[in-house]
């Protein structure tokens, strides 16, 4: 992670730990969450395609392959290997170079939350509507606490909670959550979580102005869900670890569906949607199809 952008981090979350009454909605300056050495480690476990293999189709020795598979930038040898992976080389060569980073997203009715577990960041979201001030969760992260602060601030009531699926840095609060708002829980009947009742794809709750839609985007893992906002200003995705800005949470149950499952039930969504990933910062999906190497363009199609 570059180091500018772990300060940033580091910075508010003190800033929001020591300061709770200031307690801001403003977007945060969260880092991308996948390096292109990670994203080339994830199309290429994906595919199950070794270092050999790689190098013979791109025409290259296996010994680069895993220079830039650890990490050594070198634009001609991702350019050779990107299509190989399925990968838009533009993109990621425009990541690798850090010449991308999605543009700030700033919604009203609609706050991240990035907490620490472990060695990693993980990102909880609130999404309500402004008028009626009903409120939905959308996992718990590591720790509910700014969430439920921003919840007494804006004096909202958290009516719902939903699950994207049931990894525990996406869950980990939350029997602290759904006891602090009396709200149920709910997740994909692919997956458990203690006290949260199971729904399938297409199940909608309506609150307030809010319309929430559940579409099933499995392949991160079993049952992993998006939910599709629609009543704020602009449409929502709420897609834990099924995609990320720049990369996607990687294919552990399935990579074929993951790849899929992006593509027909989050990329198909208007380019103005804002999506938010379990993991790094928030995105559109008209920045996406431009930039997420696993996506842009026809990936996979450049030669
Ligand atoms: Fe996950």
């Amino acid at each position: 992670m570059p180091l500018r952008w772990s300060l940033a981090i580091e910075l508010k979350l003190n800033y929001i730990h020591d300061a709770p009454t200031e307690l801001t909605t403003a977007p945060m300056n969260i880092a991308l969450e996948d390096t292109f050495a990670d994203i080339l480690g994830k199309a290429q476990r994906g595919l199950e395609l070794s270092d050999t293999e790689i190098g013979e189709k791109a025409r290259i020795s296996s010994q680069k392959v895993r220079e830039l598979r650890d990490g050594t930038f070198d634009e001609l040898t991702a350019l050779r290997v990107a299509p190989v992976l399925g990968l838009a080389g533009r993109a990621l060569v425009s990541l690798a170079k850090g010449d991308w980073q999605p543009a700030p997203v700033e919604l009203r009715g609609l706050a991240q939350f990035s907490t620490r577990y472990g060695d990693m960041l993980v990102n909880s979201y609130l999404a309500w509507d402004p008028d009626s001030k009903e409120a939905v969760a959308f996992d718990t992260g590591a720790d509910c606490s700014d969430m439920l602060r921003l919840v007494m601030k804006e004096k909202l009531a958290v009516l719902l909670i939903l699950l994207t699926h049931s990894h525990p840095d996406h869950i980990a609060d939350l029997k602290r959550l759904s006891n602090e708002t009396g709200a149920p829980a709910y997740i994909s009947g692919r997956e458990s979580a203690p006290g949260a009742e199971p729904i399938d794809e297409g199940k909608r709750f309506r609150m307030g102005t809010l319309d929430i839609e559940s579409r099933l985007t499995w392949g991160h893992s079993k049952g992993g869900m998006t939910f599709v906002i629609r009543g704020l200003a602009r449409p929502v995705a709420i897609a834990g670890d099924s995609i990320f800005a720049g990369s996607m949470g990687g294919g552990s149950v399935s990579y074929e569906a993951a790849l899929e499952n992006n593509r027909e039930k989050i990329l198909t969504l208007p380019n103005e949607t804002i999506i938010c990933p379990g993991h790094g910062p928030m995105t559109t999906v008209g920045e996406e199809k431009e930039h997420n190497p696993f996506f842009a363009g026809h990936a996979g199609e450049e030669q």
